[in-house]
């Protein structure tokens, strides 16, 4: 049977990977809402908005009125919500954009749905939550599981953390058929270049120097966006209401590894000598807060819905280098206006 099904955040970077994915692999009906932040972008979608099984509605996931039209407008039975501010250190400058749309906004959403939801039959309430629920973990710990505890370090991870206790009381309290599903951190094609691996990747293809926070040892957990936006899908199939899975493919390196390894890639693909790219990362001062270490356990994962990740980081940068070289002009379109002033205020004082 066909459904409908809202995807919010679905012009973001996993949003848009999983609307595609989503797209090619069910009959559904997707209903797209985005409120087009800076993160937003409807050019990581162009081609899939033409698709007559997709509706884009640009608007706030906080806008009850909105939500309230929706679903009475739609037979709505699935929610996917990746609809977030997403980025550590914007949390850290301006955290009350953080606590509208990923406290209040989950807090519309949830109440959205058990005011629509007459019978939980056939429905689903998948939040998109994060690792960094779980703070810093210690460098000999073994990985998060769904059993440690939430101790969130920054404005993003605590804004994170506080959704996921209401979709929990919202299942506990008023029976909402939820599942959180939390991930490590995310590389792949469409990623906003705020964040490390696109970051790195398109100042060392443009000769420019590449911030590396404190001593570059702090550790994450790497998955390709391809395979977190598979097992989403499997969560979707096959999850089981009421749960968390945790979404990880065990790949740990240090920021500096990984900076290292790009300027290799960007090396090899401009056909330099190995080396010139590595005189462009600079050590500039740390962010506060900062986690030492994430580190996913995927067991739970894999053995409950046979899901593995085919990515794997190291054969991938190389890949990633040259889809950001060819998509150039769309992170020179998405970096130009509030984007720099943004990068001058986080790294302005290193004078990049
Ligand atoms: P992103 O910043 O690329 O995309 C977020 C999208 O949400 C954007 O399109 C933005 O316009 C939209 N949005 C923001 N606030 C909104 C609001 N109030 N109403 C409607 N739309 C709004 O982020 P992403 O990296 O794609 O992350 C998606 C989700 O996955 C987030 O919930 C994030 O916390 C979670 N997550 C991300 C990672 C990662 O490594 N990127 C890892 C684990 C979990
Ligand atoms: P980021 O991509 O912002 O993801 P998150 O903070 O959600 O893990 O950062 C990944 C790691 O890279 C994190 O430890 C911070 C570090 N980092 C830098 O060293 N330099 C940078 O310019 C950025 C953006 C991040």
């Amino acid at each position: 049977m066909k459904r409908t099904a809202l995807i919010t955040g679905g012009a973001g970077f996993i949003g848009g990977n999983f609307l595609r994915l989503v797209h090619e692999h069910t009959d559904d009906q997707l209903i797209v809402v985005d409120s087009l932040t800076y993160a937003g972008n409807l050019s990581r979608i162009t081609e899939l908005l033409k698709s007559s099984r997709i509706t884009f509605i640009k608007g706030d996931i906080v806008d009850t009125k909105l939500l309230a039209e929706l679903f009475q407008k739609y037979n709505i039975s699935v929610i996917v919500n990746f609809a977030a501010e997403s980025h550590v250190d914007r949390s850290i400058l301006n955290p009350g954009t953080f606590i509208k749309s990923n406290i209040e906004g989950v807090y519309s959403l949830l109440e959205a749905a058990r005011k629509s939801w007459l019978s939980t039959e056939g429905r689903l309430f998948l939040h998109i939550s994060s690792d960094e629920v779980f703070g810093s973990l210690p460098a000999q710990a073994s990985s998060f599981t769904v059993e440690s505890r939430y101790q969130p370090s920054s404005p993003y991870s605590a804004c994170k953390a506080a959704a996921d206790h209401l979709v929990r009381a919202w299942h506990a309290t008023y029976g909402l058929p939820v599942i959180i599903s939390s991930c490590s951190n995310n590389y792949g094609p469409w990623q906003f270049p705020e964040k490390l691996i696109p970051l790195t990747i398109l100042n060392a293809l443009e000769g420019k120097e590449i911030p590396i926070y404190g001593d570059g040892l702090q550790i994450r957990d790497w998955i390709h966006v391809e395979d977190h936006c598979r097992a989403l899908l499997k969560i979707i199939q096959r999850g089981k209401i009421g749960e968390t899975y945790l979404v990880g493919a065990q790949q740990e390196y240090t920021n500096g590894d990984i900076v290292h390894k790009i300027c290799n890639a960007v090396d090899d693909f401009k056909s330099i000598p190995r080396g010139t790219t590595q005189k462009l990362p600079i050590f500039v001062d740390d962010r506060p807060g900062h986690d030492r270490r994430y580190a996913i356990d995927n067991s739970k994962l894999s053995k409950e819905l046979s899901w593995m990740p085919y990515h794997r980081l190291e054969t991938n940068l190389p890949l990633l280098v040259e889809w950001y070289a060819r998509h150039h002009a769309w992170a020179d379109e998405i970096r130009s206006g509030d984007y720099m002033k943004y990068y001058e205020r986080q790294y302005g004082a290193n004078k990049i």
